[in-house]
């Protein structure tokens, strides 16, 4: 199974200016992988994440989660649908307030409806994974920026959700912690979840199984990694890659 968009179109309007903040994109999540979209700023990175999570309807074209399109949804059936299909990591510090690290790990995980109550187990697992076990009885606002990404990716994956979408999830973070959160990902990944990040970080680039870059609200194709022993395509070596992410006023 997997996530499948087809043409997706979404325009904004600022000062009086009509731009296309994702311009025509086509792109699937299947599971099992990690999917990577680079970009840098203000290329449409998050907007097209929140298309693609049925946070924002797009003006054109259209999402298939598993199969299901999200046009043909309430906003109340499409939030549903995502507290149960996507676990996510937004861009922006999300945790809430009046909660400890734990309890916003374990909230979280009874959105899937998998689980009535996430063990303690697993969120003691992930805790340690991701280096944040010191941290379960804190409450948020005590915490470094890096320190929430990684509770936000934590309690993304706590859930058990099929797919897990992170936005920068690497953000803040040095390459010790980015690579204990890459680690994460890529065993959920192993383990049949679709994964997509959204970054300019070239380290989340170097362990995607399937490249895009974004620039200017398009995606482009840069690597797909099939993971098959005698490979047919096999990544371009970072350099390239990098080359052409850079490329990206073509
Ligand atoms: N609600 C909005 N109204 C108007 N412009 C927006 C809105 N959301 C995003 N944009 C603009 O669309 C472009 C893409 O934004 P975004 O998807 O957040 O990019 P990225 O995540 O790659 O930094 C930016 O120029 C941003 O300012
Ligand atoms: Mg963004």
């Amino acid at each position: 199974m997997a996530i499948e968009s087809g043409n997706l179109v979404k325009q904004y309007t600022r000062r009086n200016r009509t731009f296309r903040a994702v311009d025509d994109v086509s792109i699937s999540i299947p599971e099992g992988k990690i999917v990577v979209v680079s970009g840098s700023s203000g290329s449409g990175k998050s907007t097209l994440l929140n298309i693609l999570s049925g946070m924002i309807r797009p003006d054109e074209g259209n999402v298939l989660i598993e199969g299901k399109d999200l046009a043909g949804l309430s906003v109340r059936e499409r939030d549903m649908l995502r507290g149960k299909k996507i676990g996510i990591v937004p861009q922006v510090q999300s945790l809430i307030g009046g909660l400890t690290v734990r309890e916003n790990i374990v909230l979280q995980g009874t959105f899937s409806g998998k689980k009535s109550e996430s063990s303690s187990d697993d969120v003691r697992i992930y805790a340690e994974l991701l280096g944040i076990e010191e941290l379960l009885d804190v409450f948020p606002n005590s915490l470094s920026g890096g320190e929430m990404k990684r509770v936000a990716v934590a309690r993304a994956i706590t859930g058990d959700h099929e797919y897990i979408f992170a936005d920068e999830p690497t953000g803040e973070l040095d390459p010790e912690n980015a690579g204990k959160i890459m680690d994460v990902l890529r065993s959920q990944a192993d383990s049949g979840k679709g994964v997509l990040l959204i970054t300019h970080d070239e380290l989340v680039e170097s362990r995607a199984d399937i490249l895009y870059s974004m620039a200017g609200g398009k995606v482009t194709p840069v690597m797909t990694n099939t993971g098959d022993v005698g490979d047919s395509h096999p990544p371009l070596p970072l350099k390239s890659q990098n080359d052409l992410l850079k490329g990206e006023h073509l």
